[in-house]
């Protein structure tokens, strides 16, 4: 097998940030190298150099293109965020109308369409709106990876994308084909598909003020934040003043641009770029950043009680005292040397790990502002508040964190967002947190029980194997901040008794 070496991984990396702005940190370059190796033996190029000096050129659209499918997360389903299509149709839309397009039609973008049922929901949505709109709109769906394209155009759907249609909407447009589902011709053809790269400036596809509204849903966060800022100042450009941006739950503006306004309706928050439309029917916004997107399928009734329930539970204070106490005789000894010469957030870690939480936060709100600015000390912080039961606050601390791919901040907001029974952010963040950081166990042991709740039984399955492995290996410290008051020996077990009651695990 050829061998590339960690320099060449480097450089690939490189290449790729700048090209499809896509960022991978350190713990995916095991994934880069296999990537590389592999696409310098498909194309016989004999060495990475080699391969670079083609690439690094420019002009090699069929090699981007191939690297656009191998690199790319495309995740999507219908409906996905049913509540940002609300939105859509109740406020955004009849605001579009209001703003005097004339006879042109209305034009929406869906930016990162994966296999194109976020511009299909776009149609739908629209069409169960009235068809007064249907002949007079355009969307385009637009993406890098022409695998997804392809398959978009074919417009034949797995059940499992059609995951959260209500079943009325699914038996109005879709046609069971075998064990797939093939969406009705009429929706099929209100949309059209362009394989762009969104990291290139693309000057055709952004006219300004030539769009009403723009979905980008689940494509910023993989982006770089160079290219992320680039792609939305382009997509401001773009927007008619007044016009909308709807981003992924895990997804913020803070730091990337200051010329939208944040709306909030139908639960839903989205930004809107200008003057705030007067005749804007959605609420004000109370806060300066999303927090309260529902959960639009129907939970199914949590399945019998089990150690993973019961470390689902915030309110088992008993085990949680219990764990503790335990945790307090095996680090005493530690405590006990946490005195004055060691850091404001050593003490506070010393603080948390004895659950004094309230004292801990009040020797962080003593360090100085320098130190508050750090990363490590903020999630500490959000940490300490959902310990202290102020989620709203500690989601707060995380989210400006969110836009810097930072993995622990992801996980609290995860953590507040299921607090809130907002599952469907719960669960994105902790896919965020697990992608960005695949070491991280507790991620995982999330998924399992968000999964779990759900009644997915094969995903369950799945992210406690995954949590298990990782677990017997996180660190120590880790485990102290974000393992919810548990040892790993409690953890471990819980997800050993998962596998088990789910058959896995032989
Ligand atoms: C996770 S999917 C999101 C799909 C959909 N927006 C949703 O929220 O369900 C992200 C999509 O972004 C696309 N993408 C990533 N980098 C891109 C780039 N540089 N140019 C165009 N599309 C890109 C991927 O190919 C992928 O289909």
């Amino acid at each position: 097998m050829m061998i590339v070496n960690e320099s060449e991984v480097l450089e690939f990396r490189t290449l790729i940030a700048r090209r499809l702005g896509l960022w991978f940190d350190d713990h995916r370059r095991e994934f880069l190298a296999g990537t590389l190796r592999e696409r310098v033996s498909a194309r016989r190029c004999g060495s990475a150099a080699n391969y670079f000096q083609e690439l690094g050129g420019g002009a090699w659209p069929e090699e981007w293109a191939m690297l656009a499918v191998a690199l790319t997360v495309t995740e999507t389903y219908f409906l996905r965020g049913a509540e940002h299509f609300r939105a859509l149709i109740e406020t955004a839309l009849p605001e579009c109308q209001r703003s005097g397009r004339g006879d042109r039609p209305l034009r929406l973008l869906s930016a990162g369409c994966a296999s194109g049922e976020e511009p299909f929901s776009l149609a739908i949505a629209l069409r169960e709106r009235g068809a007064w709109i249907a002949h007079s709109v355009q969307i385009v769906g637009v993406d890098a990876n022409r695998e997804m394209l392809a398959k978009a155009r074919l417009g034949r759907f797995s059940a499992w994308s059609l995951r959260e249609t209500p079943p009325a909407i699914r038996d109005r447009y879709f046609r069971p084909t075998g064990a797939d589902f093939l969406l009705d011709e009429e929706i099929r053809g209100m949309v059209s598909f362009l394989e762009r790269n969104l990291a290139a400036s693309n000057d055709d596809l952004w006219p300004p003020a030539s769009l009403d509204v723009v979905f980008c849903r689940n494509m910023l966060m993989y982006f770089t934040p160079e290219a992320a800022e680039a792609l939305i100042a382009r997509i401001e450009r773009a927007l008619v003043p007044g016009g909308f941006l709807f981003l992924g739950h895990a997804e913020t503006l803070r730091g990337l641009s200051t010329g939208f306004q944040l709306r909030r309706s139908h639960g839903a928050f989205f930004y809107q770029v200008g003057e705030p439309s007067r005749a804007g029917a959605g609420e004000p916004v109370s806060r300066a950043e999303p927090s309260a997107l529902g959960w639009s399928a129907p939970e199914l009734a949590p399945p019998g009680a089990s150690w993973v329930d019961e470390i689902g539970r915030s309110a088992e204070k008993i085990e949680v005292l219990s764990a503790a106490a335990r945790r307090r005789s095996e680090h005493e000894t530690m405590v006990a040397g946490a005195a004055a010469g060691v850091s404001g957030f050593d003490r506070a870690l010393d603080l948390h790990r004895q659950d004094r939480f309230a004292e801990a936060l009040a020797h962080l709100q003593a360090t100085s502002a320098e130190a508050a600015r750090d990363a490590d000390f903020q999630v500490l912080q959000a940490v300490l508040l959902v310990n202290c039961g102020r989620t709203d606050e500690a989601e707060a601390r995380c989210r400006p964190l969110l836009s810097r791919l930072d993995a622990a901040a992801h996980y609290v907001v995860a953590l507040c967002r299921e607090h809130a029974g907002d599952l469907a952010a719960a669960f994105e963040h902790a896919e965020t947190a697990a992608y960005l950081d695949p070491q991280f166990a507790m991620p995982r042991f999330l998924l399992g029980r968000l999964s779990k709740r759900q009644g997915r039984t094969r995903e369950t399955l799945g992210y406690f194997e995954e949590a298990l492995a990782l677990l017997v290996k996180e660190d120590p410290t880790r485990l102290l901040l974000f393992g919810g008051g548990f040892t790993r020996e409690t953890l471990v077990q819980a997800c050993r008794a998962e596998i088990q009651r789910l058959g896995g695990g032989s």
